[in-house]
């Protein structure tokens, strides 16, 4: 294995390198063998297209303006009658309903009781898909992802499905318009138009990995950009106002924050076949390739000698996205990017009109709430895992008595 590559154009050109294939997920196959960020080359290309269906720019559009706010709106109502609470688990709640919806995971019951069951089968898998960097017995986690999977398929999975093959059942029978098909992630695969190969058992951990993909990300981000912005406002006392009125200045503080932390601070390829890195650099066959996504991020021949700082008002040239590699480029490149993070304005946009992205939303709607940190209870890093995320972020949140 080479050095980690942290020249942020040289990972760049790397992720993009079609023989190259994913490599961070092999320690977490009891969850990830056959998802789609774990295949390759025709198989990858097919999966990929049947589930773009769905993640079509005015799917994110509507999703955001039409769904996702009541959504929002229920779990803050709840956090702010607790005046506050751990942001981190706050953040488990919103992002939970948001995935389970687009995943096409459907809650029969809506009761306190089938949630907390999500949120732990959530974090179960959670595990699953940071298996390489986890710090527990390994084992120990795979068993309890295999439970939790079992679990889930009985509970959410089958009874999901079974709802889903009715409709298009109707549908194909001509007794239904295609706009009454559920626009999820499930529907599609279940309706898989392109005929692509997808046994039962890569069908559940498909919709496991989405619901995860789309919520742990999300979610670490979120508790960065906010822990980011409480720090700026302690400098910059002046841009408190400005961030209860401007959106697109939150939605800056967001992509700036996941520049600087990207969910998974490394991405990992395996070598095809004998193969020269963009640099010329040799690489065997099967040999890794580490991207160091964090460090590339921070590279001050790119983000300026300030790089490792956080400053929202960072003036980037040319078309390096202000977020840096945090949601990959190439094959892989995030497939929920526009959803998370929205759309980078242009500089005349009305926010209005703009595309903020579900983290930004999450954050205005804290920040409207008067949410702050908890004087009283210091935020701690999660110790079980490598990466570096929040573990526990309490804050407090509504008006100052
Ligand atoms: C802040 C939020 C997010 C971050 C930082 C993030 C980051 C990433 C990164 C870095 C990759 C590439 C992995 C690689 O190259 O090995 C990726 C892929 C992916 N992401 Fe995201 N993601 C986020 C949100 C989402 C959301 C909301 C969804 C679901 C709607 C999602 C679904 C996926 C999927 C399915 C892939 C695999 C794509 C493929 O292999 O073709 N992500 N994400």
């Amino acid at each position: 294995m080479s050095d980690p590559i942290k020249d942020y154009q040289l990972a760049s050109k790397t992720l993009r390198q079609r023989d190259l294939r994913q490599g961070l997920y092999d320690e977490g196959a009891v969850l990830m063998d056959g998802v789609l960020v774990n295949l390759h080359g025709d198989k990858h290309k097919a999966r990929r297209g049947l589930e773009n269906k769905v993640f079509r720019r005015d799917f994110f559009k509507y999703y955001e303006r039409e769904v996702f706010p009541d959504s929002l709106q229920a779990t803050i109502d709840r956090f702010v009658d607790q005046g506050g609470g751990d942001l981190v688990e706050f953040g488990f709640r919103a992002m939970m309903n948001l995935t389970i919806d687009f995943a096409g995971i459907d809650r029969p019951d809506r009761t306190e009781e089938e949630t907390d069951t999500l949120l732990r089968l959530l974090r179960s898998f959670a595990l699953g898909t940071t298996l390489a960097h986890s710090k527990d017995d390994r084992e120990r986690v795979r068993q309890e992802v295999r439970d939790a999977l079992a679990e889930f398929d009985e509970r959410f999975l089958q009874p999901s499905i079974d709802r889903r093959q009715a409709i298009i059942d109707q549908f194909e029978a001509g007794d239904l318009e295609e706009e009454a098909l559920p626009r999820d992630v499930l529907t599609v695969l279940l309706r898989n138009e392109d005929n692509i190969d997808l046994p039962r058992d890569e069908l559940l951990r498909e919709m496991a990995f989405f619901f995860v993909a789309g919520a742990q990300t999300s979610i670490h981000s979120l508790v960065h950009s906010v822990h980011e912005i409480f720090d700026w406002c302690d400098t910059h006392p002046e841009d408190k106002q400005r961030l209860k009125d401007d959106p697109l200045f939150i939605q800056r503080c967001v992509h700036e924050s996941a520049r600087l932390h990207p969910s998974s601070p490394v991405a990992m390829r395996r070598a095809e076949c004998p193969t020269h890195l963009p640099n010329d650099a040799a690489v065997d066959k099967d040999e890794l390739v580490v991207i160091d996504l964090m460090g590339s991020n921070r590279d001050a021949s790119v983000f300026g000698e300030d790089a490792d700082l956080f400053n929202p008002n960072r003036d980037l040239s040319g078309s390096t996205a202000a977020y840096g590699l945090s949601f990959g480029l190439g094959m892989h490149a995030c497939i929920g990017r526009n959803l998370a993070a929205g759309v980078t304005p242009r500089s005349d946009e009305a926010a209005a009109d703009h595309q903020l992205g579900t983290i930004t939303l999450i954050v205005q709607v804290l920040l409207a709430y008067n949410v702050r940190p908890d004087p009283d209870h210091a935020p701690q890093m999660d110790t079980k895992t490598e990466r570096p995320n929040w573990g526990l972020y309490p804050v407090l949140i509504g008006p100052e008595t």
